[in-house]
């Protein structure tokens, strides 16, 4: 049963030079292979994302541009860490809550999942979330 502490930051390698930075994602950064990216961004400075789990998908959330806080919650223990630099990304895996808020004005939240979209696979109710965690 995975728990918060399943979750880690991946360091992004990255070039700089004169020119400016570039980072890249090779698939051995990744704990799996992409199958979606996608990514928020326009979003209010007050606004709330997440607010669900996944059965299947894992997921790693990178800041591109900006700032924002994501909270990941594994039923029993709740963290909440800031993301602001596009060369570390958030690893989740499967079985975690997440919730991402305090978005910075220009914010860009990338987000690349193992899965393709698909709606059957979210938990989006905390409490059946928390009582499946229970029952794992
Ligand atoms: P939602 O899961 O609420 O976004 P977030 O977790 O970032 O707050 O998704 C918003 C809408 O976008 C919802 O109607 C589902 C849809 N959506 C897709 O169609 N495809 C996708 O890959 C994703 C992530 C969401």
């Amino acid at each position: 049963m995975y728990t918060i502490k399943d979750t880690n930051l991946i360091k992004i390698p990255k070039v700089h030079d004169e020119r400016g930075a570039l980072a890249v994602i090779e698939k051995e950064v990744l704990p799996f292979a992409i199958k979606r990216v996608y990514y928020l961004y326009d979003v209010p400075s007050d606004s709330f994302r997440g607010g669900h789990a996944h059965k299947e998908q894992e997921s790693v959330i990178i800041a591109l541009s900006g700032s924002f806080e994501v909270i990941i919650d594994d039923g029993s223990s709740r963290k909440r860490i800031m993301l602001n630099k596009p060369t570390q990304g958030l690893y989740i895996p499967t079985h975690i809550w997440r919730e991402i808020d305090n978005f910075s004005s220009g914010a860009v939240c990338l987000v690349l999942a193992s899965t393709t979209y698909d709606e059957t696979e979210y938990i989006r109710d905390y409490n059946a979330f928390y009582h499946l965690k229970g029952e794992m």
